[in-house]
């Protein structure tokens, strides 16, 4: 059932192009696992999402991504479509199943040569590459050698940036080394709602650590192989809020905003592990290596920021060691994921991270909602309600940019509808519409919206 709940004040009627600097990076972003399919082609190795898919009951619909969005194959016409909407950057990632052989030290060549092809299609287009290295497609063989619980995996990652950045360096600019740690670790190893599905903290933390680590050693090696390299790393990153004004509920919110945003700030900030999560994970801290915390530190040309949605905090004794809990606010308006829609929020983050860390400049590399897409009787998708949440957001980063906070560039999530992780296929957050059974693409109103705000008078609208 789908609800337009569109207020006057959360148009987009007043928000045009030439509010944003003239170089912001306009892009939108997929990642290998979730669009690609061709499983099985051209020496793909399995990750660890394909071995999770097969469990039962880990994906809700049932689904895998054998197929997914065929983008292997349907790549040139997605990338037209991206063009078409005015955007000038496609964020994509690479799967390392493609890149490196069964034994993790020799580099694939048929893998290579795919990437080749659809980045020198990028650049054709007009679309400026920005790679991710890292979105969550581990190697299945290296899970089997402990994954990243076990340090061997940061050099052999290190090992697979190396073989990439040497051949596409001369290409692509801007490096992403991993997106959102806290996803591959925390929901990989402590809740086991991803791959590879364990449920322990100190795993998780272990994993996390690596991560990390592997972040940081890949950092010099993509400077080394790609002249004026721009690195980044994408965190998600959440404002934080009590649930209540009581003290306990603000000391609860302290706590998981320190695992939640600050572990992975402050380490890359140079800052260590905070002091105060190191303390209440006694048993379950990673085991940390001389040195490590200055590797986890180098030097970044760029944080990549995904912004989804906030989340109010309350004590809770039970859930040990941080005793907090994530309060389901019923007052809130959501996406079709129980996300809240908060667009507001997004400034005092942007603000906290310009005002209380020292890192470069930020691009908004992850954005946007699921809701129910009904294709209309006219044969389109009018999804106002996405098209709002963009255009909402999008207000936010205009005026955080005018308040002086340099965020250069916006990434909406996603391209295409896609296979949403442990959500199959149920949630859909492209600008197109796919239909998975015939493969077909559809611009929805939304991506006509950025169409016509990036192109004006060149995209051909009458209408929106
Ligand atoms: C982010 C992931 C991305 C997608 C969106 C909806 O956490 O990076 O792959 O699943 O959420």
């Amino acid at each position: 059932m789908t609800t337009h709940h569109v207020k006057d004040d959360q148009s987009g009627a007043d928000l045009s192009r030439i509010n944003f600097p003239s170089n912001f990076v306009w892009g939108c972003a997929t990642s290998s696992f979730q669009v690609e399919g061709a499983a099985h082609v051209g020496g793909r190795e399995e990750s660890i999402w394909d071995r999770f898919c097969k469990k039962s009951g880990v994906i809700r619909d049932g689904s895998d991504a054998q197929v997914a969005c065929d983008h292997f194959h349907r790549w040139p016409q997605d990338l037209d479509l991206a063009r078409s909407m005015g955007l000038n950057a496609y964020r994509f990632s690479i799967a390392w199943t493609r890149i490196m052989l069964a034994d993790n030290a020799t580099p694939n060549q048929a893998g290579l040569d795919f990437y080749a092809r659809m980045i020198d299609g990028m650049l054709e287009r007009g679309l400026q590459p920005w790679v991710t290295l890292y979105h969550w497609d581990l190697p299945q063989s290296l899970q089997e050698a402990g994954g990243w619980e076990n340090r061997a995996t940061v050099d052999a990652y290190v090992r697979y940036v190396d073989a990439v950045t040497r051949v596409f360096g001369d290409r692509v600019k801007h490096w992403i080394t991993h997106n959102e740690p806290w996803c591959s670790a925390m929901h990989g190893h402590w809740d086991g709602q991803h791959a590879p599905g364990k449920t322990d903290l100190k795993s998780a933390l272990q994993a996390c650590h690596h991560i990390l680590l592997s972040h940081g050693m890949a950092v010099p090696v993509v400077r080394r192989n790609v002249a004026q390299a721009q690195v980044g790393i994408a965190l998600s990153l959440h404002p934080l809020y009590p649930a209540s004004a009581s003290e306990d509920d603000q000391r609860a919110t302290q706590r998981h905003d320190g695992i939640r945003n600050r572990w992975f700030l402050d380490a890359l900030a140079g800052r260590g592990y905070p002091e105060d999560v190191w303390q209440l994970c006694a048993n379950e801290r990673p085991v940390v290596q001389e040195g490590d915390m200055q590797n986890i530190a180098a030097p970044l040309d760029f944080l990549g920021v995904n912004y989804y949605f906030p989340e109010a905090i309350a004590h809770c004794v039970e859930r040990l060691p941080f005793q907090a809990q994530v309060v389901h606010r019923a007052d809130r308006e959501r996406t079709a994921f129980n996300w809240e829609v908060a667009p507001r929020d997004l400034l005092p983050l942007l603000q906290r991270l310009q005002n209380d860390y020292p890192f470069p400049p930020m691009f908004i590399t992850e954005n946007g909602a699921t809701y129910e897409d009904v294709v209309s009787a006219d044969g389109r998708i009018h999804d106002v309600e996405r098209r709002a949440y963009f255009q909402r957001h999008l207000k936010v980063v205009k005026q955080a940019i005018a308040l002086g906070i340099d965020v250069r560039g916006y990434f909406a999530w996603s391209l295409m509808d896609n296979f949403e992780w442990a959500e199959g296929y149920q949630r859909r957050f492209g600008l197109v519409h796919v239909d998975f059974e015939t493969q077909q693409r559809l611009i929805k109103d939304s991506g006509l919206w950025f169409r016509e705000f990036l192109l004006g008078d060149e995209s051909g609208i009458s209408d929106s």
